[in-house]
């Protein structure tokens, strides 16, 4: 199996999660967005270390190399950049890791005979939704920045990869709100300077990081007057890609699963919940509301039950509990502590 964004949030937890299910593994990441200190963790966890190279997706002779090299059956794709605000002012980076990058590790698939891969997508392909909750046949709407955009692109192309040849199986999974982090606090999503989203925030103003939280308007249509959103945590998450790579033993084409709870909470409600979950207190104040945000977004995960027999199972005051041990236990992320 190749793990491709291996070393990032997502991709280390699930890593964890193949090797502790006796999968044999192999990460590419080019570390431009993570570091090593996250397998090195994972082999804490399970007595068993991924074999590593880096390296990046885009590069088609190393891939060319490692698929006749290595024995992989099928690939987890999770490299790609995700910071919104950065993909609008560096659209050409971000298509070109993203969509170039996709389109490279395809190229080197195909060419290999390789045609079972699972994408990470998201919820942002949906656009501003009609009505929630959000079910898979929902068209697709428009992203309203450059990063959501190279996910739905990656998405279309991949249908058409699969029209073209039908020995593909794909599964495009489509996240909500990743949050949360391994039980253990030795993994977790460690943010390079000032996190965009809302959990990983919360947490550095928890921990004294940062003053205050700005809340991104408060006269949205929901319960509160704030944005409402599916959280998910991130080892369901995990168990959702086990799953749905074994469900593709038995699929062709393209398929497409929501990764959500079907809860959403909102920004407010998420203050509250991490305020009980660390005792810390989280200061915050009331700001303009946030370009291309939409009031509310959450998954209608019966699909995924119904196909998959996946469901998440664990509850926000778990999810915030696990963010609090990582956040509190590596107030650095994965950096040596400051002295
Ligand atoms: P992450 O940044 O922690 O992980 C991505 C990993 O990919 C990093 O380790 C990075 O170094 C690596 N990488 C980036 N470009 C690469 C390249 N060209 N070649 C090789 N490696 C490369 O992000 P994450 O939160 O773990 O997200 C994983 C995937 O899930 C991404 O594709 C992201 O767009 C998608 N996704 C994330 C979220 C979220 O909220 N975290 C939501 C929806 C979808
Ligand atoms: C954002 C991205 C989306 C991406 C997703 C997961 C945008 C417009 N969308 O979604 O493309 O797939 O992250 O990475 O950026 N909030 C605050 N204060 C903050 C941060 C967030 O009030 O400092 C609010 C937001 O307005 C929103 C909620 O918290 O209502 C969640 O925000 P965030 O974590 O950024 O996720 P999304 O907006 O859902």
């Amino acid at each position: 199996m190749l793990v491709t964004g291996g070393a990032g949030y997502i991709g280390s937890h699930v890593v964890l999660a193949l090797l502790e299910a006796g999968q044999d593994v192999l990460v590419l990441d080019n570390l431009s967005n993570s570091s090593l200190e996250s397998l090195a963790r994972v082999e804490r966890l399970c007595g068993r270390a991924p074999r590593f190279v880096e390296g990046d997706i885009r590069d088609r002779a190393l891939l060319d190399r490692l698929f006749a090299e290595q024995r992989i059956g099928a690939v987890m794709h999770f490299a790609g950049l995700k910071a919104v605000g950065e993909s609008v002012q560096q659209p050409l980076r971000y298509y070109e890791n993203n969509v170039a990058g996709s389109v490279t590790l395809c190229q080197a698939m195909a060419a290999a005979g390789v045609f079972r891969l699972v994408f990470s997508s998201s919820a942002t392909v949906y656009g501003e939704p009609p009505q929630m909750p959000i079910r898979e046949d929902f068209p697709t709407g428009t992203p309203t920045n450059p990063y959501g955009r190279s996910k739905l692109m990656v998405e279309e192309i991949l249908r058409d990869l699969s029209l073209s040849e039908p020995r593909w199986n794909i599964a495009l999974l489509r996240y909500f709100n990743p949050v949360g982090a391994h039980p253990s606090g030795l993994i977790g999503e460690d943010p390079q300077g000032i996190p965009n989203n809302l959990l990983p925030y919360i947490s550095q103003v928890a921990v004294g990081k940062l003053k205050e939280l700005a809340v991104f308007g408060d006269d949205y249509p929901t319960v509160d007057g704030t944005g409402v959103r599916d959280y998910i945590h991130v080892m369901d998450l995990a168990d959702g890609h086990l799953k749905a790579l074994a469900a593709l033993a038995e699929r062709n084409g393209v398929n497409v699963w929501n990764l959500g709870t079907g809860t959403g909470y909102s920004v407010l409600q998420m203050i509250h919940a991490f305020e009980q979950a660390s005792g810390r207190s989280v200061p915050y104040r009331i700001a303009p509301r946030r370009a291309g945000d939409i009031a509310e977004c959450w998954a209608d995960p019966a699909l995924a039950e119904q196909e998959l027999g996946w469901k998440a199972r664990r509850g926000l005051a778990e999810m915030m509990a696990d963010t609090w041990r990582w956040q509190s236990n590596n107030p650095d992320g994965y950096r040596p502590a400051s002295a």
